[in-house]
């Protein structure tokens, strides 16, 4: 029978999901569009728009982004559960990603680029756990609609994500008009991303106020004003701390953008491993849960290399794009940027498969299973994109199509880690650390892109052939490792599947 007064609004789903869809949807458009060309702005030369920096130098300088944007998480989700709840938290977020892409789209150089990715780094980080922490809160605990849900959202996040590499591009190139003549306007591509969000944050704004819950507007735990107080100070010794660092390092001459991407890799590895030990020695763990968060640790290693090989996609595949690859299918022209749209694209295309074959599949794997395979697909993914260099050599440019086939098979890797990863998450969670593991899947990606902000300076075209062989070997040869631990993975996962 059908409950009475149940919102059914939006595809059956609640009407805020609606406006979280959305939300996140312009979001990931204004964040993957600005990525899009973000690389190519950084390096390409002055003359030609750009703001002339050494590609390595921005090749790294894209990966430890990527990676800050999950640090930040951490902070983000604090702020929600104990100062100011969800919804606020979220329209800051959104506040401040909009202002970091129009700080890009004006001319200011350097200046801009750093201040934008502040900027990004802090808004993304208070937006993105909090707009998915309220999808899960539309529903009871026994509302069934609950997984149908979360895909819907997947959904509006790769939408967002497939369509901004075809648009901003564009943008930047002039709307196909030749507005810039042959230079490329990179300011003009930010400018669509900065809309973007501004789109995101009115019907955030106006539908968040008519469909989603007032509750989102409290914290769900919070903090006393005295304990408040504590958390400020140690904030503030904790800036005078990383000042007091600079300051030395700048004393030795040593203050320069490759150091300090060296600092921030060293805190997204070790801040994991931090958590990890927090967790396993707390008191308000209990033994089912210490032996689940033993069974998460070779997950988490498992899932920050493939979000390495995944999120290199906009940073090593796209440099592979721009300098090796014929820019042409027949008569039909595209721009590098372009090629960002393949991973979200296949997602939306796998997504059914995959939903049909968990669903349909008596004896498949556990989580732990897929996890190797997922890695096998990254490794093979890399592999692939050996062959053009081995076979035509790497001075010149080869098909499209062997990217176009090496997203296709990471994208296999994203749907076996990805989803999975995520309910694993949520269901090996100790009970007092919930959304602190929730932060912990975010700082996979993060440690991730912090390894690739430092391998990927040795990725160039006389190194592409070794690269690709070796890093993929390595997803791989761990794939492999991971298949003789499943079954002590699964034991360690107590009765989790
Ligand atoms: N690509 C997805 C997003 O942008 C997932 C990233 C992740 O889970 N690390 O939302
Ligand atoms: N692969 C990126 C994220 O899903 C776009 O979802």
């Amino acid at each position: 029978m059908k409950e009475k007064n149940i919102d059914t609004a939006f595809f059956g789903q609640p009407k805020g999901l609606s406006t979280l869809f959305f939300t996140e949807m312009w979001e990931r458009f204004s964040y993957y569009g600005m990525r899009a060309i973000l690389l190519f702005y950084m390096y390409y030369a002055v003359s030609q728009g750009g703001l002339g920096m050494n590609q390595t130098t921005a090749a790294s300088v894209m990966s430890i982004y990527g990676s800050l944007v999950y640090l930040s998480n951490i902070v983000g989700g604090w702020l929600s559960d104990r100062v100011w709840g969800p919804r606020k938290t979220v329209f800051i977020g959104g506040v401040l990603i909009m202002f970091g892409h129009i700080v890009l789209s004006l001319p200011m150089g350097l200046v801009a680029l750093y201040s934008s990715i502040a900027l990004i780094v802090a808004g993304t980080g208070l937006l993105k756990p909090n707009v998915s922490d309220m999808v899960g809160g539309l529903y009871s605990e026994s509302d069934r609609r609950r997984d149908a849900g979360f895909s819907m959202f997947v959904f509006g996040i790769n939408l967002g994500s497939a369509i901004s590499p075809i648009l901003v591009p564009w943008a930047a190139n002039g709307f196909g008009m030749h507005l810039f003549g042959n230079e490329m306007n990179f300011h003009a591509g930010f400018s669509l991303a900065a809309i973007g969000m501004f789109f995101g944050l009115m019907q955030y704004y106006f539908g968040g106020k008519k469909y989603l819950s007032n509750d989102s507007l409290l914290p769900t735990d919070p903090i006393d004003h005295a304990s408040l107080v504590k958390i400020l100070q140690k904030s503030v010794l904790a800036i005078v701390a990383v000042v007091v660092l600079l300051g030395i390092m700048a004393a030795c001459s040593q203050l320069n953008i490759a150091n300090i991407i060296l600092l921030i890799t060293i805190v997204a590895i070790l801040l994991p491993i931090y958590l990890f030990a927090v967790m396993l020695r707390s008191k308000k763990v209990t033994k089912v849960e210490h032996s689940r968060v033993l069974a998460y640790i070779p997950l988490f290693i498992a899932a920050a290399v493939f979000w390495g090989i995944e999120e290199s996609g906009s940073v090593v595949l796209a440099l592979f794009a721009q300098e090796r690859t014929v820019l042409h299918i027949g008569n039909w022209h595209f721009a590098t940027a372009n090629f960002q749209t393949l991973n979200p694209l296949f997602i939306m295309i796998l997504t059914p498969f995959f939903v049909w074959l968990w669903s349909k599949w008596k004896k498949q794997p556990s989580a732990a299973g897929k996890f190797s395979w997922g890695l096998i697909f990254a490794g093979l993914s890399y592999i692939v994109m050996a062959f053009p260099g081995m076979l035509y050599g790497t001075a010149g440019r080869v098909s499209p199509f062997w990217l176009v086939g090496s997203w296709f098979i990471v994208e296999i890797g994203e749907m076996l880690i990805s989803p999975i990863g995520l309910s694993v998450t949520t269901k090996l969670a100790p009970a007092a650390y919930s959304s602190q593991m929730m932060s912990m899947w975010f700082l996979a990606d993060a440690a991730g892109q912090a390894v690739n902000s430092q391998i990927v300076k040795y990725f160039s075209a006389s190194t592409e052939i070794q690269y690709f062989l070796i890093v993929g070997g390595v997803s791989i040869l761990l794939g492999l490792l991971m298949f003789f631990l499943v079954k002590k993975i699964d034991s360690l996962m107590a009765g989790v599947h």
